[in-house]
């Protein structure tokens, strides 16, 4: 197993370029199941999650191709529609092909995704949206079938709230399979993220009919087949997040290029918070550190609020801060793993009840730590670049389901981080 190492106190300088969104790129890959044409995906960026997905999407009969950041599908069989348990646990977001099935072939089959290190992954909502437009739900064997009626879906007004309001995959769901449902579909309470929004543009590209995306409520009028679709993908607005952290946490004038200013409007104003300003000059943006950042209190929500994903990572810039922050984790109240690693850097979190009160400290001292999932896996990372000292982050696997080159681009700002074997380190330690 590889681990990443960073040695602390770098200062970075450069522009990095934004990747493909992948959290609007695994619900649009899907799209291709829904249309008998050759699709053509741009921007797609090359990390362990779309090559899941690209996986899922061939057991079900779609052939990929890949280009560099291209990815070219066509249908090539459709006789089956279980999407494999083998796949669907190592990425719980490969649940986003039940709703083009549904739509496309009139059912599905996809394993009923467990809990993960954040959290438990229910998809309560999903079902709900699907059986409003009457699809029938069977469990069996941890598997969730979903089947059309004979007169095929119908359109219907759901409500899509749940106890931690709206769900980005459960909308995309809902709002996939209402494509050819008869009649208009309204959903309440939809989410309202970008990589929504991205989706539907894409499904509109093919002929759909969907208006209200990135609002609480979309309507869609069913339409009868899809035509095939070239679309490039949204830049990943968490990446970016990522960057701009690890420009303020160095205190370094980085650049960030090709990304969305518009859809990073909660995190700007949380580091504004903190003295760290971004001067915008079109789509770049450039980190202006202010000397040692200020404390500052968030609280994760739907979007366009704080979104969770840059909770962890945010969480390593207050650990430096001057004074106390507090963090309220609204959408996944468990999601505090990355709090724990960093308490072995020298952080002072106390994390109860869905919250994190964190004491800023002058310097993190560096130690070997573990990542639980890909946020937490970058927030330590970022956490090490501010770090005194050598930081060792194990079960970097994470990261890369995530984040394309992780470890390369940084090095490319300057940062001093590297990519070696646990073995090596540990060989070195014992020598
Ligand atoms: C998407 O997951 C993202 N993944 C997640 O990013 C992100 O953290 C999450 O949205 C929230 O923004 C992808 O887009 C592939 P949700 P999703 O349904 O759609 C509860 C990353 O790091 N809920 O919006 O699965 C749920 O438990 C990943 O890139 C139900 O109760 O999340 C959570 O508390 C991690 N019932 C809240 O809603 C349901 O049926 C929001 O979840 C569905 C969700």
């Amino acid at each position: 197993m590889d681990c990443y190492l960073v040695e602390g106190g770098a200062k970075l300088s450069g522009t990095v370029q934004v990747n493909g969104s992948k959290n609007a790129a695994l619900p649009i890959l899907a799209v291709s199941l829904m249309t008998g044409g050759r699709c053509t995906f741009r921007n797609v960026p090359v990390i362990r999650d779309l090559q899941t997905q690209v996986k899922i999407l061939n057991t079900l009969g779609i052939e990929s191709q890949w280009d560099g950041h291209t990815v070219t599908t066509k249908v090539v069989d459709t006789y089956n529609s279980v999407a494999p348990y083998e796949l669907v646990k190592t990425m719980r977001a490969g649940v986003c092909v039940l709703g083009p099935l549904l739509g496309m072939r009139g059912q599905a089959t996809v394993s009923l995704p467990g809990g993960c290190v954040i959290g438990e992954r229910p998809i309560d909502l999903h079902l709900k949206g699907l059986a409003a437009l009457g699809a029938e739900i069977a469990f069996d064997q941890g598997n969730i079938h979903v089947k059309a009626p004979r007169g095929g879906l119908k359109g219907a007004t759901i409500y899509l709230g749940g106890k931690f309001g709206s769900s980005v995959l459960a909308t995309d769901n809902v709002m996939c399979a209402a494509v050819f449902a008869k009649g208009v579909t309204v959903i309440e309470c939809a989410a309202c993220e970008p990589e929504v929004v991205d989706l539907a543009d894409c499904l509109n590209a093919m002929g759909a009919k969907i208006t209200g995306a990135g609002s609480p409520r979309i309507t869609i009028h069913g339409v009868k087949r899809l035509k095939g679709v070239d679309w490039s993908v949204i830049p990943d607005r968490i990446e970016t997040a990522t960057f701009l952290i690890a420009g303020a946490i160095t205190q370094s004038p980085i650049t960030i290029a090709g990304g969305r200013p518009d859809h990073q409007l909660a995190v700007l104003d949380v580091l504004r918070q903190m003295g760290v300003e971004v001067k915008r000059n079109g789509s770049k943006m450039t980190v202006v550190p202010g000397g040692r950042p200020k404390s500052a209190e968030l609280a994760t929500l739907p979007y366009p609020a704080f979104p969770t994903d840059v909770q962890s990572p945010m969480l390593a810039l207050m650990a430096i801060a001057n004074g106390t922050s507090i963090v309220t984790e609204r959408i996944y109240p468990d999601r505090f793993m990355a709090a724990a690693e960093m308490k072995r850097l020298g952080a002072n979190i106390a994390v109860s009840n869905g919250q994190a009160v964190i004491q800023g400290v002058e310097r993190l001292q560096g130690a070997p730590v573990m990542a639980s999932d890909l946020r937490c896996g970058a927030a330590l990372v970022l956490a090490g670049l501010a770090a005194q000292g050598q930081t060792r982050v194990s079960r970097i696997y994470h990261v890369e389901r995530g984040y394309e080159r992780f470890e390369e681009r940084l090095r490319k700002l300057g940062a001093k981080i590297s990519r070696v074997s646990e073995e090596s380190v540990e060989a070195a330690a014992g020598a």
